[in-house]
């Protein structure tokens, strides 16, 4: 029996191979490899001794994704593969729409079709749009979504309840993650963003390697501690461990849930920054800049109900998140 872990070369998909390995389970990774590379197979097999079954493949494309199912005894699906930039989702809607909702919907009609009715949904906090409560618990409405990538999100979570009321067989469980950073202790694996990095970690390692000048601060007159935005972030490992807590409930015949996957606590941008000079011993430029289009001043989460009903806490705290960051940086100036 085996796990396919869509989307497992990419940086949350590597570190929850890793946990699956580390937890006695096999797994079975597709990928087009649009947004990763396949070296961290190869890094994969170094921390583990272990190497997944790869194949480079489209989701959307239901012979190959049937033939995965066809070669494997496949128990559950973890679906982490999608696009996921914020800004290019509100330029390229329809590659978004298609990739990540045509791409759920086909993994489903194969996965129904061999009897596999097992899956873990990677969703985001960005479905509560501006949330109607802090911290945020899985009561909490969901909200208009500021972008496409926020759209398909919660479109999908739609879908999949769906699917989990017409047909109980299925068990579904949509993990609401909050903002992923760090890397693993090895700094053999971490996130290697293509390009100008949208997100607060990637962009503030990249300012310490010395290939960007200084970091822009997006508002600094938010309504927070220091003026700027608050988030929940949160150690990628942990989050990793987290889809291992939700296969325990899987195979406990869970049915449909949701659950928040952050630490409930909010750091603001100069907050991180500071760790991270801490943790790193380099200094960050910074300028304040105007606000994000889209973004919230504050987003954290109430992860009661993960703790209580999957046993899973987060163990990191922000300084851990800062160190592990930099370690694969400075391991990986270039990334893979
Ligand atoms: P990532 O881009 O590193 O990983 C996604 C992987 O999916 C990549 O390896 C990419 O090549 C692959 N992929 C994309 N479309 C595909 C397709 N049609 N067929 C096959 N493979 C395809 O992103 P990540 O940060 O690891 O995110 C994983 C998932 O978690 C995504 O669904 C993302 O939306 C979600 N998520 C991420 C964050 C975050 O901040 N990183 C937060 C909340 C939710
Ligand atoms: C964090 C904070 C920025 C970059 C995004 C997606 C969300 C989810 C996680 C996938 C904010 C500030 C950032 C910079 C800055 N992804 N910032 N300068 O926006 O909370 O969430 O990633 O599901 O859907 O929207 O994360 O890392 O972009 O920003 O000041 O160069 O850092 O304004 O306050 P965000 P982020």
């Amino acid at each position: 029996m085996a796990v396919l872990v869509t989307g497992g070369t990419g940086y949350i998909g590597s570190h929850t191979v890793i946990e699956l390995f580390n937890s006695g389970y096999d797994a079975v990774i597709v990928d087009n490899l649009c947004n990763s590379s396949k070296k961290v197979l190869e890094r994969i097999e170094k921390i583990t001794g272990k190497t997944p079954l790869f194949y480079e493949a489209d989701i959307r494309d239901k012979n190959a994704v049937g033939k995965i199912f066809k070669e494997n005894n496949i128990e559950c699906c973890i679906h982490f593969a999608g696009l996921k930039a914020v800004g290019e989702s509100v330029e390229k809607p329809m590659e978004y729409y298609d990739n990540n909702i045509s791409g759920t919907l086909a993994l489903i009609d194969v996965m129904g079709k061999y009897g596999c009715k097992n899956l873990i949904f990677s969703s985001s906090a960005t479905v509560y749009g501006t949330p109607k409560e802090i911290p945020i618990t899985e009561e909490c409405p969901k909200g208009e979504c500021t972008n496409p990538y926020g759209w398909t999100k919660s479109m999908i979570e739609q879908i999949l309840t769906d699917v989990g009321n017409a047909d109980k067989e299925w068990n579904i469980v949509l993990l609401r993650y909050f903002n992923p950073i760090g890397a693993h202790e090895s700094g053999l694996i971490g996130e290697d963003p293509n390009g100008v990095p949208n997100n607060l970690m990637p962009y503030i390692t990249q300012v310490a390697i010395g290939k960007r000048e200084r970091l822009g601060v997006f508002g600094n007159d938010y309504d927070t501690h220091d003026g700027t935005g608050v988030r929940d972030y949160i150690h990628v490992a942990d989050l990793a461990k987290g889809h291992i807590k939700a296969m325990d409930a899987i195979n406990k015949k869970c049915g449909m849930e949701v659950y928040n996957l952050g630490t409930g606590k909010g750091y603001s941008v100069l907050d991180v920054v500071k760790n991270f000079e801490k943790a790193s011993g380099v200094n960050i430029a910074y300028k304040i800049m105007p606000r994000r289009a889209g973004d919230v001043a504050v987003c954290y989460s109430d992860p009661q109900k993960a703790k209580k009903e999957l046993g899973w806490e987060a163990q990191y705290g922000i300084y851990e998140m800062c160190r592990d960051a930099w370690n694969w940086q400075k391991n990986n100036p270039d990334g893979y």
